[in-house]
């Protein structure tokens, strides 16, 4: 896992040609020193004095082997980037000929390197970080082999398969808690969340990498050194399971924004709107301490609980007057149509029930159900205040934002009436503790709003857009 890596937003300001290396930034400062301090001693202490005759040509063969898996890095939801190191370290703590803890730690500083390290593409204190972490992690490994071995019979499946385990969990453990850590702190996202998002997804293929790795050494030291090379199919393998989360992940959430902006470019009025409902649902999802996925989830229905607007007629939706009581019934059916559009995608169908209830009051006066209290789910009850919040507090164009204050007054006074008051004391403790920023966090791909007026001004502006629209 890789830990560090500058911001998809930051401008690269960072090359060959700098002059000044940028400074740690604050919040990192104490785990990056931490970190590179405890590896630059543990490496010291592994080469001085240093080991009697270690055979650097097979050093040389590991190193080399783990700079090509290093050569593959996937970049996972959530700012992690996994990696099939993994099992050449691994293979490194097993190999018996390699003198150790000497050889794994020069194999994990030197053979992690990435092409991204030195293109530069990472900020230097980032690419230490790096480095000595995986020198912790393999250092971790060995002190858990060389603990565990004398113990576990290592001739028996069992003790053999007990070994493999304590070694791969000691590595990995050590290696995702910094990559996670890091992240954490460099994104400003809670360590759960980054967990929830990258580690938790990969751990199978990450514990196949523990195992690859031991067949490496065993394959090393009974057929040798060049049959090891044979194992870097199996680890493409690895590394293509990753790849395939990663890009079924980002394929889902272009599709939650694509969905999402289908109903902004129909209401105009509104844009940007399913966007910031579902950060403030999220930020009070976390605040009454619910799971990672669950949070998501509410993150995702949030982005989509107007979808069903698309069936709703433009002259009802895009009225200037207040609906009739015909209209209303029919722009009351919105969220039935919402909760069909979901329902046939299996990705989004958990989302269905929390669209289909975004507008059931608390006391059982909403709609299309009537339902009541914890009767509706938790998450059309986080949907419908964080709705409600952010139609109070931004601007439209027929009026004026009413402002925090008198929004949380608003929401105060409906509560056990519209609204959930567990859900109200919670979004009220969010902005008290971390004002409007509480709303920031979201693993969400920005979105570009155009309406589809804005577009036909634009295409009536350039010729040649509309021309190539035209087809
Ligand atoms: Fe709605």
């Amino acid at each position: 896992m890789r830990r560090l890596t500058r911001q998809a937003t930051k401008p690269l300001t960072y090359s060959l040609h700098a002059v000044r290396p940028e400074p740690i930034p604050s919040n990192l400062r104490a785990l990056v020193i931490g970190v590179i301090s405890a590896g630059v001693v543990i490496l010291f202490r592994a080469t001085v004095p240093y080991p009697p005759a270690p055979d650097l040509s097979r050093v040389l063969f590991w190193t080399l082997i783990t700079i090509t898996t290093a050569m593959f890095p996937v970049k996972l939801p959530g700012g992690v980037v996994a990696h099939i190191t993994t099992a050449p370290i691994i293979a490194a703590v097993f190999d018996t000929q390699l003198v150790n803890p000497f050889a794994v730690c020069w194999i994990a500083l030197i053979g992690t390197t990435e092409i991204r390290d030195l293109r530069r593409e990472v900020p230097w204190y980032g690419t230490l970080y790096n480095r000595f972490a995986y020198v912790l992690a393999a250092f971790a490994a060995w002190l858990i082999f060389n603990f565990a071995q004398p113990l576990l019979k290592a001739d028996e499946a069992f003790g053999t398969i007990a070994l493999i385990v304590l070694v791969g969990l000691a590595f990995s453990v050590t290696n995702m808690f910094l990559a996670v850590a890091a992240a954490s702190l460099r994104t400003n996202s809670p360590m759960a969340r980054i967990w929830a998002l990258s580690v938790s997804n990969t751990l199978f293929g990450t514990i196949a990498l523990v195992f690859l790795g031991w067949l490496m050494a065993e394959v090393a030291t009974r057929v040798g050194l060049w049959a090891s090379v044979l194992f870097m199919v199996p680890l493409l393998l690895a590394r293509y399971s990753f790849t395939k989360y990663a890009e079924t992940r980002a394929m889902f959430l272009g599709t939650v924004s694509a969905l999402s902006q289908a109903i902004d470019a129909k209401d105009g009025f509104t844009r940007g709107h399913a966007d910031r409902v579902s950060r403030i649902a999220g930020a009070i999802a976390r605040e009454m301490g619910l799971s990672e996925r669950t949070i998501e989830e509410i993150e995702l229905a949030g982005m989509l609980h107007d979808i069903g607007k698309i069936g709703v007629e433009d002259q009802i939706l895009m009225k200037p007057a207040r609906l009739d009581p015909h209209e209303q019934e029919l722009m009351r059916r919105h969220p039935i149509y919402g909760a069909s559009i979901l329902e046939p995608s299996e990705s989004l169908r958990p989302l269905v029930p929390l669209v289909l209830h975004h507008h059931e009051n608390f006391d059982g006066s909403g709609y299309p159900e009537g339902r009541k209290g914890d009767d509706i789910p938790l998450g059309s009850r986080i949907i419908i205040v964080a709705d409600a919040y952010e139609a109070m507090t931004s601007d439209r164009i027929y009026r004026k934002a009413i402002g925090h204050e008198r929004a949380m007054d608003q929401l105060n006074r409906y509560k056990g009436i519209q609204f959930d008051p567990k859900v109200v004391r919670a979004l009220g403790t969010l902005i008290e503790k971390h004002g409007a920023v509480a709303f920031e966090v979201s693993e969400l791909p920005p979105i570009n709003y155009e309406t589809l007026a804005e577009l036909r001004k634009r295409l009536a502006r350039e010729p040649r857009a509309r021309d190539a629209h035209a087809g």
